[in-house]
């Protein structure tokens, strides 16, 4: 009788450390920045730390072959290739969370709104993400790049070829060129319905539980980081920067953005570091909760954040931008 008791409780503790893996928690994927690569060591501590963490799997999807196709694929592409690549996979099925890291909040957002037929996503958590565009080309992560970028946005950033060959080009926009913007520039323009209007694109964007806009209060890579709050210049002028509810994509709703705003779904959160350097805390403060689906489990873990030690030699904050 008393072994049997044993045995019951041996099961019982057994099964509390189970449960988070396989009941409480549902998937992540993760979409990396410009220039990196699923294989470079931050973004796999990154996604094994949060996947440790939460007791939820977490995927890294790549788009082409990295770094390089990061650059050079249109978004409207880039988004087609992560739509094709969710729907085979069988374990998002029942509903997964999207992390994006900078540009990858791009790809993030175009499977959000564009992917028909995609498994739903429950949260989207943006780690500076150039959601109302950016007014300047990021730093370059290759020499040979550069050369090519530096190029490219002299000659014009909104004709054809380079819409159609170098990705940020699709999410510049220049505050006093607007109208070239609206015009030619591929992909941003259509992600926030700024132009023509498509009902569908906002629904599914106002269905997400949550979504966590995470700002890098030393970013100095998006300009203005405040994009990554959905801030930006006004139309016409580089001389102040809107708050993202002073935007005509707030108030007019283009999106969604107000409406989850008035949910009380938006968390605007901005952290200490520069452009994708963020702390273990604050990956635990500001992502864990949203990986872990109920509270009772957000609870339960941290109760027991103590057991999630790691030795001194490890470093204590990741960064994620080109992180090779
Ligand atoms: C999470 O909690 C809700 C109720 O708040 C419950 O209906 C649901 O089954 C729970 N999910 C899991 C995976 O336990
Ligand atoms: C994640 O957990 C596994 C198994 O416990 C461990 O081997 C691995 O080192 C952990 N990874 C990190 C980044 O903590
Ligand atoms: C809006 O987007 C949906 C989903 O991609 C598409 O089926 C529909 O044709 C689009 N509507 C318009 C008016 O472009
Ligand atoms: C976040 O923003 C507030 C308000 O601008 C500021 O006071 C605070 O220092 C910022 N930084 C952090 C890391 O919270």
């Amino acid at each position: 009788m008393a072994s049997l008791r044993c045995f019951l409780i041996t099961v019982a503790v057994v099964s509390l450390f189970l449960v988070p893996r396989t009941a409480d928690s549902i998937p992540f994927v993760v979409f990396h920045g410009i220039s990196d690569s699923c294989r470079n060591r931050g973004i796999t501590q990154f996604t094994t730390l949060l996947s440790n963490w939460s007791g939820s799997q977490g995927y890294c999807i790549e788009i082409g072959n990295g770094a390089w196709d990061s650059w050079t694929i249109p978004f409207v592409k880039q988004t087609a290739i992560a739509c094709k690549k969710v729907k085979q996979m069988s374990e998002l099925s029942q509903g997964y969370n999207i992390i994006g890291l900078s540009q990858g909040n791009m790809v993030g957002r175009g499977v959000i709104e564009l992917c028909d037929g995609g498994p739903p996503v429950r949260n989207l958590i943006s780690l500076a993400g150039p959601h109302a565009g950016i007014a300047a080309v990021p730093l370059c992560g290759s020499a040979a790049v550069c050369i090519l970028v530096d190029l490219l946005i002299e000659f014009a950033i909104y004709s054809g070829f380079v819409q159609e060959h170098l990705a940020p080009a699709s999410y510049i926009k220049i505050p006093t060129d607007i109208d070239a913007y609206r015009k030619a520039c591929k992909f941003l323009p259509k992600l926030n319905n700024e132009i023509h209007k498509n009902s569908t694109y906002k629904e599914r964007f106002s269905s997400l539980d949550n979504l966590v806009l995470i700002k890098f209060e030393k970013d100095d890579i998006l300009v203005p980081k405040e994009t990554s709050w959905f801030g930006y210049f006004p139309d016409g002028s580089w001389e102040t920067v809107l708050p993202a509810q002073e935007t005509t994509l707030y108030t007019e709703d283009w999106i969604g953005l107000k409406t989850l705003d008035e949910a009380g779904k938006v968390k605007f959160v901005n952290v200490s570091g520069g452009h994708l350097e963020i702390s273990y805390s604050d990956m635990k403060k500001y992502i864990l909760p949203y990986l872990v689906e109920n509270a009772t489990m957000q609870t339960r873990l941290s109760e027991s954040s103590h057991s999630y030690s790691w030795s001194g030699h490890q470093p204590q904050t990741l960064k994620l931008y080109a992180s090779h």
